[in-house]
């Protein structure tokens, strides 16, 4: 099936490139004629598993193009992908200004039956709105064409987009018209039959119940985080060892372990836009979303109390302090700096007079740009080098690398080998015992050379 996609985001490249793999004949759209270009000659344009090698691939035979001429995606095909960005605006709602252009250029073209499908995350009722616009501008046209406007949310976590864009959980299709959603079904087809195991259900559902489930999810599992990240506080002061309680609750069946990592906080692009958009759109239609409002405020708490623990070891004073970070993206396998708490830390290191040495597996160059005009902001080569007279080490992303750590040589390499571990990745008894102080939540600070309680003191 010929496909035309309209940005060349992490949606609407991941699903390019995927459909491409299995078949669809895709056109990628987007303004940015430098990334345009770029995809063209099979560059990579974003860090994400696997994405370069199926890139190559759909380019090799010939399954994938890319342009930045509107006019061309819009008679490329009949089936148009809608994935571009939503961010928020200052008052939290979505911008969906590239959203409602990108249609209305689509529909100015359109003159056979056409098919909209929604996989930006879009406030609820999105759909219905975008759908009365059609017609408003069909009417101004005076031209008779029908175009219908489908939801078809995408569930792609970072760093394992092209194995979720494979592997789907669900596919939910939100369309009140039965012939739309057999198209969507059409085009899926190929994946839900691939798959070794179960097939992954087709959910037909009203556009706007479709909006919601994509909020609806990606809530749920933030409120889980912030729920596990309260619960560590709690541990913090009743001397309850979050981690055992944590495998305590996860191993009932009806909770389970994913999403259930206390540290310093949730980041990323999706979780604080989506609940500050819902909460948005709550309260212009008078609801507080207390339950929402509290997974938010339990968020930015949490990274103010991690920022302030290791503040409060310098007594708020860090000028001159070396200060070593390990991990900068806001989760492990991706470059991305959105809403990292790691990045929240380094620049308030930077302002207050701290020398920062970071180091990132992929993301150092992204941090590099973004804190450039900070002179006391140097990027490191590996782990070790990050440490060298270091005051304290703040281990801020969970890399596969990090969960190896050579305690021996902090306390050489370092000028006092102190470990701030955001991510509760280490066995505290065991840094202790190695003669390294310690700091995570739900644990609290443990110094090195004291008795075997643990202590919330500096
Ligand atoms: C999230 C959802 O997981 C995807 O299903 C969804 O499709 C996507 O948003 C989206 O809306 O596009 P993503 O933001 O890429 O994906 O990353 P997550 O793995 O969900 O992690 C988000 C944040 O939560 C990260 O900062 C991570 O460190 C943190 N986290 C995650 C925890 O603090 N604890 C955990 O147990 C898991």
């Amino acid at each position: 099936m010929k496909i035309s996609i309209y940005g060349t985001g992490y949606v609407g490249l991941i699903a390019g490139v995927c459909f491409a793999n299995i078949g669809h004949k895709i056109l990628c759209y987007d303004v940015d004629q430098e990334r345009i270009n770029n995809l063209k000659l099979g560059k990579s344009v974003l860090y994400e598993q696997d994405f370069d090698k199926l890139l190559a691939n759909a380019l090799e035979k010939d399954n994938i193009y890319f342009t930045t001429n509107i006019e061309a995606a819009a008679c490329f095909s009949n089936i148009h992908m809608m994935c571009v960005g939503t961010p928020s605006l200052n008052d939290g709602s979505a911008n969906l200004t590239y959203l409602f252009s990108a249609v209305e250029n689509l529909v100015f073209h359109s003159t056979e039956p056409t098919l909209i499908i929604i996989k930006s995350t879009v406030p609820v009722g999105t759909s219905i709105l975008i759908s009365n616009k059609v017609k408003e501008l069909l009417l101004e046209r005076k031209e008779i064409v029908s175009i219908d406007v489908v939801s078809c949310p995408e569930f792609l976590a970072q760093g394992e987009a092209v194995h979720n864009f494979m592997h789907p959980n669900r596919i939910i299709i939100g369309s009140d018209n039965l012939l739309a959603f057999e198209k969507v079904r059409e085009i899926y087809e190929p994946i839900v039959r691939s798959q070794k195991g179960e097939a992954p259900p087709v959910l037909c559902m009203s556009p706007s119940s479709a909006e919601l489930s994509k909020y609806a999810s990606n809530l749920f599992l933030a409120c889980k985080i912030s729920f596990m990240n309260e619960l560590s506080r709690i541990a913090e002061f009743t001397g309850a060892n979050i981690t055992e309680v944590i495998n305590g609750m996860v191993s009932d069946k009806r909770i389970g372990p994913a999403m259930s990592h206390p540290g310093c906080g949730f980041g990323g692009s999706c979780f604080p836009k989506d609940l500050k958009a819902l909460i948005h759109q709550s309260e212009i239609n008078n609801y507080t979303p207390q339950l929402l409002h509290a997974v938010l405020d339990v968020n930015i708490n949490q990274k103010k109390y991690f920022i302030e623990r290791v503040f409060s070891l310098f007594n708020f004073d860090v000028k001159n302090k070396t200060i070593a970070i390990w991990g900068l993206a806001f989760k492990p396998n991706t470059d991305d700096l959105r809403e990292s708490i790691s990045c929240e830390l380094v620049e308030e290191l930077l302002v207050g007079g701290a020398i920062v040495q970071a180091y990132d597996p992929v993301a150092g160059n992204n941090a590099k740009k973004k804190f450039q005009s900070f002179k006391n902001f140097i990027i490191c080569k590996s782990k070790e080098e990050a440490l060298d007279k270091a005051d304290l080490l703040a281990v801020m992303t969970e890399w596969p690398e990090f969960f190896c750590i050579d305690t021996e040589l902090l306390k050489h390499s370092m000028n006092s080998p102190i470990l701030f571990d955001g991510r509760n990745m280490y066995d505290p008894q065991e840094i202790k015992k190695s003669g390294v102080s310690y700091f995570a939540v739900g644990i609290g600070y443990i110094p090195a050379n004291s008795p075997e309680t643990l202590s919330n003191d500096n």
